[in-house]
């Protein structure tokens, strides 16, 4: 196996793939574009889903990339081994050009061949689909495997629970064939498979031959092309290739991690809680880091990627209590990292003053309410009876100490107490009610009131934004609204004036929808759900909030919070009456029902 740094592996991998005809493209930012339904890019194919679905990319058929990807989903578990919530992705793409036969024979050249990665072929095991009644079984993959050298015992057939990749419940997806390092220890049981999760296998790559689409309704229909698409974790890669035991033992956490024992005295492996602060901080820190310093730069806020932001800050402030890191500290660190960084994705360069100074309000606004809210939490403690912590005080932690709930409910757990969670969700909506600020205000920019009038309105807004999208460009998307009760007012991104016959269009096409009479109907579902189900809109998800998506007929489906209407018949008559500009590249629209 070859000794890589994270650079030598990145070059390594697009220069292989490009000597198989495959253009680099640099990687896409970590918000996705056009799509605020979803927070961050998750995997490398996110950015890539129109092209998987045929839509010609300018740089051909065969691509290859490092993309930068952030999952929150487990953020608990950051501290163990292996779970960071920012990772690269390495990944090349057939868009309707090879399929398995040539992908599985250049991930057994990549892997093997003395000249890249040259892990021994006895070390290596994989799986591929073993059929169902979707898709039939991966025969040919199979025999592709054997052909390169794989023995038999080693190529695993799983169903589709394991071999089988989708990005949430619906969209663009396959079988896949999935490659494993075994670390060569004894079985844990006879039915030890890569499946299993003892630590005998561990996952270094996915090939996914895409070529289903994944319908509402569970059903598959067949794409128009069928693609390739892969996925290699880097850190990942790094931790086997270098024989380390966990991620944060690769030299992409070196210096951020001598910086820690050199701000703290301490050092990491100290003990099994110094080890998890260190980890918590130096992946949250991270995080923040290409997270301030993306093109799309975001900043902590207390909305959408924002506020994710926020928590990944307040919770390595929160360790970094523990290991008792001075302030300004976490500034310190990303600035290794920026160092470490910024001769791949120079964004981090030329943003650096505004990651430091983001950090450093940041760290700075939460380590003084930290302390009272510590204080608060410690008094309440004695006080409560039974096992759980009520969510109205967990509420009341973030409302007045600026707590993100996960924080309360680390505190409540390492005190013996589960927080109420409900409660809390309660106690929030409760407050956005009294300080009206209802949800649908906060992104819709106001609703006046929740009069029938204005409910009727906002359902016309619905209809508007989808007809926008339809007669100017699938880009446009909402930039603020303001409903009263007389007319309801909408800007979006369109960078010319509207003509006479586009308004025309759009009043059509919402009119037409009204005439239909359907239904509108609600559906409460994660944000993946939402965002896998075609719905559009902005929206205002806590962690681990459900999102409402409210349907029309087949006219428009949004995420939402704000009342609506029961039938697109109720509107009346829609009609634009001003169309004019906003501010540079937004347009306002106002509008009535007569
Ligand atoms: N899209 C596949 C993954 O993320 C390659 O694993």
């Amino acid at each position: 196996m070859k000794k890589l740094t994270a650079q030598q592996l990145r070059e390594m991998y697009l220069k292989f793939f490009e000597s198989k005809g495959h253009k680099i493209i640099p990687s896409a930012s970590l918000i996705p574009e056009n799509d605020p339904s979803v927070l961050f890019t998750t995997a490398g194919m996110h950015p890539l889903v129109p092209y998987l679905l045929g839509e010609k990319h300018p740089a051909g058929t065969r691509l290859t990339d490092v993309q930068k990807c952030v999952r929150t989903g487990d953020i608990d578990e950051v501290g163990d081994l292996s779970h960071l919530t920012f990772f690269e992705m390495l990944g090349n793409w057939s868009l309707g050009d090879y399929f398995n036969e040539e992908a599985i024979s250049w991930s057994y050249e990549f892997l093997t061949g003395k000249d890249y990665l040259a892990i021994p072929v006895e070390d290596l095991a994989v799986t591929v689909f073993a059929g169902d009644e979707d898709a039939p079984r991966d025969v040919s993959s199979f025999e592709k495997w054997k052909s390169c050298g794989i023995p038999e015992d080693r190529i695993f057939f799983l169903p589709k629970k394991n071999n089988w990749w989708i990005a949430g419940k619906t969209g663009p997806c396959g079988p896949d064939t999935e490659m494993f390092i075994d670390r060569g220890q004894p079985k844990c049981s006879e039915n030890c498979d890569p499946s299993c999760d003892c630590g005998k296998y561990l996952e270094i790559w996915n090939n996914v031959f895409m070529q289903f689409y994944k319908n509402e309704d569970g059903s598959y229909s067949k794409l128009k092309q069928k693609n390739v698409d892969t996925g290699m974790g880097l850190e990942r890669t790094l931790c086997i290739l270098n024989g380390v035991e966990s991620v944060y033992d690769t030299e992409l956490f070196d210096t951020a991690k001598a910086k820690i024992e050199e701000l703290t005295g301490t050092h990491y492996g100290d003990s099994p809680e110094v080890t998890k602060a260190y980890r918590i901080i130096l992946d949250h820190v991270r995080t923040a880091t290409f997270m301030i310093g993306d093109t799309k730069g975001i900043v902590p806020s207390n909305v959408d990627q924002g506020y994710v932001l926020r928590r990944l800050i307040r919770r390595a402030v929160r360790y970094g209590r523990q290991l008792e890191l001075p302030a300004k500290s976490l500034s310190a660190i990303a600035a290794c990292y920026v160092d470490k960084y910024a001769y791949y994705y120079d964004e981090l360069a030329v943003n650096k003053e505004k990651i430091y100074s983001e950090l450093d309000k940041e760290e700075e606004k939460f380590s003084k309410t930290l302390v009272d809210g510590l204080k608060e939490f410690n008094k309440v403690v004695t006080h409560i009876q039974g096992a759980t912590f009520p969510g109205k005080t967990a509420f009341r932690l973030y409302d007045t100490f600026g707590f993100p709930l996960e924080i309360t409910e680390e505190l409540a757990k390492e005190n013996g107490f589960t927080v109420d969670v409900e409660g809390y969700n309660n106690a929030f909506a409760e407050h956005q009610k009294k300080s009206s600020v209802g949800s649908e205000q906060k992104f819709k920019g106001g609703l006046a009131d929740t009069s029938e009038q204005t409910a009727r309105l906002h359902t016309a807004t619905h209809l508007m934004q989808a007809a926008l999208k339809k007669v100017l460009s699938p880009d446009v998307s909402q930039k603020g609204s303001n409903i009263t009760v007389e007319r309801l007012r909408f800007d979006f991104n369109f960078d010319r004036p509207m003509t006479a016959e586009e308004i025309a269009e759009v009043e059509k096409l919402v009119n037409e929808a009204i005439a239909a009479d359907v239904p509108v109907t609600m559906e409460e579902m994660t944000v993946n759900e939402a965002k896998a189900s075609g719905a559009v809109g902005v929206f205002d998800s806590k962690y681990g909030e459900k999102v409402k998506v409210y349907t029309m007929g087949g006219f428009s489906k949004e995420i939402c919070g704000g009342p609506h209407a029961s039938h697109t018949g109720e509107l009346g008559h829609f009609k634009i009456v001003k169309e004019q500009s906003s501010s540079a590249g937004i347009r306002r629209i106002k509008a009535v029902l007569e």
